[in-house]
């Protein structure tokens, strides 16, 4: 496809074979390393084409062309503001928490849900991935989900429940998941690696690693695997990001806390994954259990432009649910 745009002739590459210099040979070879759309090549460096046997010189070609094709270079700040207006939003199904996240989760962005065993992680995502199927006017993106899955905690029945509360086809909602179980670490980089194209192909507009620390947790210990564990987690992370920003999909992250024993004021606890995930992390939330029952309390921590703020919900039968004012007046038991 060839388009004209303010005089300069603008081409549009489907495929990788189709990219000027890059043969079905080399195209194999850049699948292999996880490079299966002419997106993905856009956002890749020089360095990661290398063993395909690509020269910087003509890597730096390859990912110009890539760009061009794509749209992505530099950009003024209003057509930054109009990329920002490309950013669509994924109801929780809480309107409160909606409404503490600015509307609800945004696209191109990676929102982390950190907290204790239990605390409703995994059913916000659970949730969202049958929210992200509803309509735009029901809070829905009209997409499919990606969930890869490093703890065997997803439960189809749990969605059927969810996807039946809301009047949608179970059968269709099952239907719109794909699933992968990840078994360790590397696995779960290899699977991210190599989603591109299934995210493509199946209009995958939320992608989820539920979680993304507890393999990284349990195969790095002590402190010499600390740097190599960090550099892993951080690439990991930005693969994450292109996908997100390529086909302007939600990506979701869960992480599990780590208590803090020398603190006797403020949080206890912390969120794995140190600097590199807290950084990486657009949006932040601070998941933990009410005293008792269905209700969480669900904590802002980090945003570039919201203030932080507290919000709560429950987790019933029907899902992720609003609390009703009866149930925030009724006076404690003692
Ligand atoms: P870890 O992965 O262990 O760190 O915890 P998590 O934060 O992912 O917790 P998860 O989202 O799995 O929350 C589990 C809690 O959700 C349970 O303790 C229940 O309180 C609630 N829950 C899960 N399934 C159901 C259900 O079918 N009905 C109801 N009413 N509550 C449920
Ligand atoms: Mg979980």
């Amino acid at each position: 496809m060839v388009e004209e745009k303010e005089g300069v002739i603008k081409k549009k590459y489907e495929l990788l074979e189709d990219l000027p210099g890059i043969g079905p040979a080399t195209a194999q070879k850049l699948r292999e390393l996880g490079f299966h759309t002419v997106e993905s090549l856009a956002m890749a460096t020089a360095r990661e084409l290398e063993p395909a046997g690509i020269g910087e010189k003509k890597a730096f070609a390859v990912i110009r062309t890539a760009r061009s094709s794509i749209s992505v270079s530099f950009v003024r700040a209003d057509e930054l503001l109009r990329m920002r207006q490309n950013v669509l939003r994924l109801t929780t199904g809480s309107k409160p928490l909606d409404i503490l996240l600015g509307g609800g989760l945004e696209t191109q962005t990676i929102t982390e849900f950190y907290g204790e065993y239990g605390s409703g992680k995994s059913q916000l995502c659970h949730q969202l991935c049958v929210n992200v199927q509803l309509p735009p006017e029901r809070g829905g993106l009209n997409g499919a989900a990606l969930y890869v899955d490093t703890e065997n905690t997803f439960r189809t029945e749990r969605i059927v429940q969810m996807a039946k509360h809301l009047e949608l086809d179970p059968e269709q909602v099952v239907k719109n998941i794909i699933y992968a179980e990840a078994y360790t670490s590397d696995h779960q980089i290899f699977l991210l690696d190599n989603a591109d194209e299934v995210v493509k192909e199946n209009n995958v507009k939320l992608i989820i690693v539920d979680s993304l620390t507890s393999h990284f947790r349990s195969e790095y210990i002590g402190r010499e695997m600390l740097a190599p564990r960090q550099q892993k987690l951080n690439k990991h992370m930005h693969k994450l990001i292109r996908l997100a920003r390529a086909f302007n999909a939600a990506a979701v992250v869960t992480n599990q806390v780590m208590a803090k024993p020398d603190v006797f004021f403020g949080n206890a606890v912390y969120p794995i994954g140190g600097h590199i995930v807290a950084h990486t992390s657009h949006t932040r939330i601070y998941l933990r259990k009410a005293a008792h029952g269905p209700v969480r309390i669900a904590r802002l921590v980090s945003s570039p432009y919201l203030p932080e703020g507290e919000e709560i919900f429950k987790i019933t039968g029907n899902g992720i649910e609003d609390v009703s004012e009866e149930e925030k007046v009724k006076p404690r038991r003692r």
